[in-house]
């Protein structure tokens, strides 16, 4: 597999299960202590070596396109109040990677978004990212995928296990194990129910694909939900040719879903090393003494 440069991030979904808060903000900027969620998943994929980030937008994103854009007023601001690390900080989120857009006019589902990006894509290997997945690993979870690709200049997809009760939240792998943690997909079942469910490995928003899963996706009809399922064109890609799913390490958090934010905003807020210690002295207190404080 050639080098990975190109990152996909399907950023056009509505966010239903967050609203009110997603009526007009979009969910990918919803803050984990300072920085918005998707800027954490662009981090791991420069970290992972990605230098051109795709994003696939819709209406009411504007915001995503700000974030990453240069603000000529702010730095200005910034820098006449002499606040030059803050100043670096924000010029640092401009300059990380190339990032185009594009727009995906209706929601037809992931593999439609996914579609969208093909001529931004072209030829080569790349990645698809679910920005609101967020990872905490010590190795970013995009170059876990990539060290398999490598070895077996295959497709790779990111799985985690998942207790039975939530795997009718994912697309779900049927697999050999070819060692501890590496699985050669034989098929996949998007959002099935437990009874039907071929094991508990969930797709957790991180892949690495080849260009031949374009051609699969133009002709893939509506699955669940009557979307045009990533999950479906999958399955053809690995009736084609090997596939594989690699076991993440890492703490992953579902910031679409409240209590996945609620989650990651404790995590992230205990990690800062600034925050940290007294929020961490503040929820000692607040379980022990919850009248108090
Ligand atoms: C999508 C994919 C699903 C995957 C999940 C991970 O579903 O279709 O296969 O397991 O992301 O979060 P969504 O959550 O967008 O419905």
């Amino acid at each position: 597999m050639k080098d990975l440069r190109k990152a996909v991030f399907p950023l056009a979904g509505h966010g239903t299960r967050f609203l009110p808060m997603t009526k007009a903000s979009p969910k990918e900027m919803l803050p984990l202590v300072d920085k918005p969620v998707v800027q954490y998943t662009v981090e791991e994929a420069v970290a992972s070596g990605v230098s051109q980030i795709i994003m696939v937008t819709g209406r009411g994103k504007r915001a995503i396109e700000d974030h990453f854009d240069i603000s000529y007023e702010l730095e200005d601001v910034l820098r006449e109040k002499g606040k030059m690390k803050l100043l670096e900080d924000i010029r640092r989120i401009s300059f990380m990677a190339e990032v185009v857009y594009t727009r995906q006019k209706e929601s037809l589902g992931l593999g439609h978004a996914v579609l969208c990006a093909r001529n931004l894509v072209g030829e080569e290997p790349f990645a698809v990212a679910l920005a609101d997945e967020v990872i905490d690993a010590s190795c970013p979870a995009l170059a876990q995928l990539l060290d398999v690709a490598r070895e077996f200049d295959a497709p790779v997809i990111g799985v985690q296990e998942v207790p039975p009760g939530e795997v009718s939240h994912y697309g779900i792998i049927r697999g050999q194990e070819i060692r501890e943690g590496l699985f050669r997909v034989d098929s996949l079942v998007e959002k099935p129910r437990v009874e039907e469910a071929p094991s508990r490995w969930a797709v957790i928003g991180r892949y690495i694909l080849t260009p031949d899963i374009f051609s699969i996706l133009e002709n893939q009809k509506p699955g669940v939900g009557g979307e045009i399922q990533l999950t479906d064109a999958l399955v053809t890609l690995a009736s084609h040719r090997p596939v594989y799913a690699v076991r993440i390490e890492g703490r992953r958090y579902d910031t679409g879903d409240k209590g996945g934010f609620l989650r990651a905003t404790v995590r992230y807020g205990l990690k800062n090393p600034e925050l940290g210690p007294d929020f961490r002295k503040f929820l000692v207190e607040l379980l022990e003494h919850p009248e108090e404080v």
